[in-house]
């Protein structure tokens, strides 16, 4: 009758429930099996939902999807699987208003207990998931991980490219005459709405159109500039002479470094008028920090002589796919790869 594989699926499913995590104390169980399977060597002296400030919320119940025992409402005995589960919508710089919004289903925060690992927890919450994005009308789940066996078990494909430029310190230093700081109220969530208005159309310049990349709301990246170890930088080139106080000119570039444990000394998302202000500047902030060398992540939409610019400061370009993706919809399939190849998700999207 059913082949066996199906068989063992249905009797997993039949003893656990999935729960979205609406009380404190089922909060506390997932983030307690997150931090010993996410993070077991990388203690930190900061809750894990700070690192996941819209999908770890505790208001943000939505996006959180518990695997318990079937009837322990308060995960009383654990949290045995988890994943996050985030509806994002990819769309062009461009404005075309004739392509499609493309809604892409973010995953993360994908972890079984231990003691449950193998047993086929993650395949049965991953299809849970697969029924969820589908209901909210995604057309494909998008996620980010080194686990290539297992999602591609899973059945998802690696997806787009990102370009991991390594610089050196002394060659970005060389000329610099940047002028960088760090906006005030930032990690407090109380950014001048005009800056970041600012800072979104600076991440927009200089990529070949149309440029695709995840929709966020002022208040999306207020919250995520919260995320711990994450530094936040802004500036201008030295061509910039005014009478008015440094930090209320034009602002020519910014960049953002780190992400909570992720991404320590990666440049996950910047944006510049001119790339010898940002480079400039990220090799000051490099020799502060002592580093040789900082990484930067590049789309690879980005125009040729930026390209250039940067490859005279590289010691190493690597190309690696940007995301794994499952399509749910064989119809939009084309939609859901342009976006991906076309366009760019930063690293403060990802989850
Ligand atoms: C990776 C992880 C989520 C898998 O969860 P799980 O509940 O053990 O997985 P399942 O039992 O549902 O496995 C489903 C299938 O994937 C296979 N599989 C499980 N882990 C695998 C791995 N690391 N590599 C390759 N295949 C794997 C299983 O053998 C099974 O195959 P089958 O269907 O042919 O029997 C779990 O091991 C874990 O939490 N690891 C630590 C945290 C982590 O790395 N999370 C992922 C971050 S993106």
């Amino acid at each position: 009758m059913f082949p066996q594989g199906k068989t063992v699926f249905t009797s997993i499913i039949a003893d656990c429930e999935f729960l979205e995590p609406s009380t404190a104390k089922l909060q506390s169980a997932r983030d307690r099996l997150l931090v010993e399977c996410l993070r077991p060597d990388h203690p930190t002296d900061y809750p894990i939902a700070s690192e996941y400030p819209l999908v770890l919320a505790q208001n943000g119940t939505k996006h959180s999807l518990c695997m318990t025992q079937k009837g322990d409402q308060c995960a009383a005995r654990g949290v045995i699987a988890h994943a996050n589960i985030w509806l994002r919508t990819m769309l062009p710089d461009s404005g075309d208003a004739s392509f499609p919004r493309v809604k892409l289903a973010f995953v993360g925060n994908v972890a079984t207990e231990k003691r449950e690992q193998g047993k086929g927890r993650m395949k049965a919450l991953l299809a849970e998931i697969e029924l969820r994005a589908l209901a909210q009308r995604a057309d494909a789940i998008v996620l980010w991980s080194d686990l290539a066996d297992f999602y591609q078990k899973m059945g998802f494909t690696p997806a787009g490219n990102e370009l991991r430029v390594t610089l050196s310190t002394k060659k970005l230093c060389a000329g610099n005459q940047s002028t960088v700081w760090m906006p005030e109220g930032y990690q407090t969530g109380k950014l001048p709405q005009d800056l970041i208005r600012r800072i979104f159309e600076l991440r927009s310049t200089g990529f070949k159109q149309p440029f695709f990349q995840v929709e966020r709301s002022v208040h999306e990246f207020s919250e995520l500039l919260k995320i711990p170890d994450l530094a936040f930088f802004v500036g201008h080139g030295a061509g910039t002479t005014s009478a008015t106080q440094t930090d209320q000119r034009p602002i020519e570039f910014f960049f953002l470094v780190g992400k909570g444990a992720d991404m320590q000394g990666v440049i996950h998302e910047w944006g510049c008028t001119d790339m010898r202000f940002l480079m400039g500047a990220a090799g000051f902030v490099a020799k502060k920090a002592n580093l040789e060398e900082i990484m930067i992540l590049v789309p690879p939409a980005i125009e040729e002589s930026r390209l250039a610019y940067l490859m005279q400061a590289s010691t190493r370009i690597e190309q690696h796919a940007m995301a794994w993706v499952k399509v749910l919809k064989p119809e939009t399939r084309h939609l859901v790869d342009r976006a991906l190849r076309d366009g760019f998700i930063w690293g403060l999207d990802s989850i």
